[in-house]
């Protein structure tokens, strides 16, 4: 497990190890704000290299999940600042995953009871949100609106502020969320996104052109060397329809990204990116620094290390169960398993509750 514990300096940041805490939505956060469990549970998992925040909505728009903690308004940046200390404290760093949801979100959620938005006026996903008798639950999205030019321009200014609240909540950085159906990939996708306008589906470069220019904006506002963005080829969450062109759609986006000089891209590598052989022809694209991530076990993630295809690995489910997943690792200590009912909602339990290895079990 060397590699994998090995130091690793990320652009600015130094990360004592090369283990990633994947980003995870909660939904603990009653009033949409992060709270004292929320700077409880991250403190707990500071043994991370690098912790990436569950996504943080970055306006109501962008929001489709009650009980998501936002960074639009100020007491919801003040909120993060308690949890980013907590997280340092622990001698941890963390950085904030940027998420608007575009379709996957529900009138109830949205401000003045509005339609969300989205590439095109085509409902998908779920959203957790209110039934008409104000109950919370799971829902199917509502028909969302296809976004015109002036709200393309209204989100990624959007994004920029919140890169801002970030940065002044005391993050390390940025991710902004590009993967798993939402907002971004809803344009990157060509059979979904038939717009005809230059954000359209037609050409590789109007479908990333959203992605790039929020890039772009961020990268302006906090420097590229804090910025990095999740992708999910061959994503089928939240009724991604399937498409032909998934290998050269991600590669020319890892050359746009190049250019870019950003700090890190964070791949979701589960299914076919590692056995289509897309994870190996994008490091060859994309030489910055590369975090993969889905159900990788620690040993598979060292070899994936070793064998230079990523410098980094982010785990999930481990992290909920394993405040000390990396002291776990580094020890061969068992890893205990996960609750997955206590996964979304509800309070300390199934969240701040999970015990360290027990010190008992320790051999002297
Ligand atoms: C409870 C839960 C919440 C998640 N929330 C997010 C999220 O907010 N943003 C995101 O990009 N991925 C999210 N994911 C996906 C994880 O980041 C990760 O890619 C996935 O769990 C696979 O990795 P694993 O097998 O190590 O758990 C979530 C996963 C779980 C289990």
């Amino acid at each position: 497990m060397d590699a994998l514990l090995s130091a690793y300096e990320l652009g600015p940041m130094p990360l004592a190890n090369r283990v990633v805490m994947a980003p995870m939505t909660r939904s603990r956060a009653r009033d949409g704000q992060a709270d004292e469990n929320t700077a409880t549970y991250y403190a707990q998992r500071a043994g991370a290299g690098l912790i990436v925040s569950e996504g943080v909505p970055i306006s109501a728009q962008g929001t489709g999940y009650l009980y998501t903690p936002g960074i639009h308004r100020e007491t919801q940046v003040a909120a993060w600042r308690r949890v980013t200390q907590a997280v340092r404290e622990q001698g941890g760093r963390i950085v904030a995953q940027l998420w608007h949801v575009g379709r996957v979100s529900h009138r109830s959620l949205q401000p003045d009871g509005r339609a969300p938005v989205s590439s095109v006026a085509v409902a998908g996903g779920q959203a957790f949100a209110y039934h008409p008798d104000g109950t919370p639950g799971n829902m199917a999205a509502s028909r969302p609106e296809a976004l015109d030019e002036g709200g393309i321009q209204a989100v990624i200014e959007d994004f920029r502020r919140a890169a801002a609240n970030a940065m002044a909540a005391g993050f390390d950085g940025v991710e902004i969320h590009a993967a798993n159906g939402y907002l971004i990939e809803q344009f990157i996708n060509p059979i979904l996104n038939t717009r005809e306008d230059r954000y359209g589906g037609a050409t590789l470069e109007s479908r990333s052109r959203l992605l790039l220019e929020v890039v772009d904006e961020v990268n302006d506002e906090i420097g590229a060397e804090r910025v990095g963005v999740r992708l999910s080829p061959y994503n089928e969450l939240q009724e991604m329809p399937r498409h032909a062109d998934t290998a050269e759609t991600y590669l020319y986006i890892a050359d746009a990204l190049e250019r870019r000089k950003i700090a890190y891209v964070h791949l979701v590598v589960q299914g076919q990116v590692m056995s289509s052989g897309l994870l190996a022809r994008f490091r060859q694209r994309w030489h910055g620094t590369l975090i993969s991530a889905g159900g990788l076990t620690a040993e598979q993630a060292d070899r994936l290390i070793k064998d230079g295809l990523t410098d980094l690995a982010a785990f999930g489910t481990p992290f909920v169960a394993n405040p000390d997943f990396v002291e776990r690792i580094r020890h061969g200590w068992p890893l205990a398993s996960v609750d997955r009912s206590a996964f979304y909602g509800g309070g300390a339990e199934g969240y701040i509750d999970y015990p360290t290895y027990p010190a008992s079990l320790v051999p002297a």
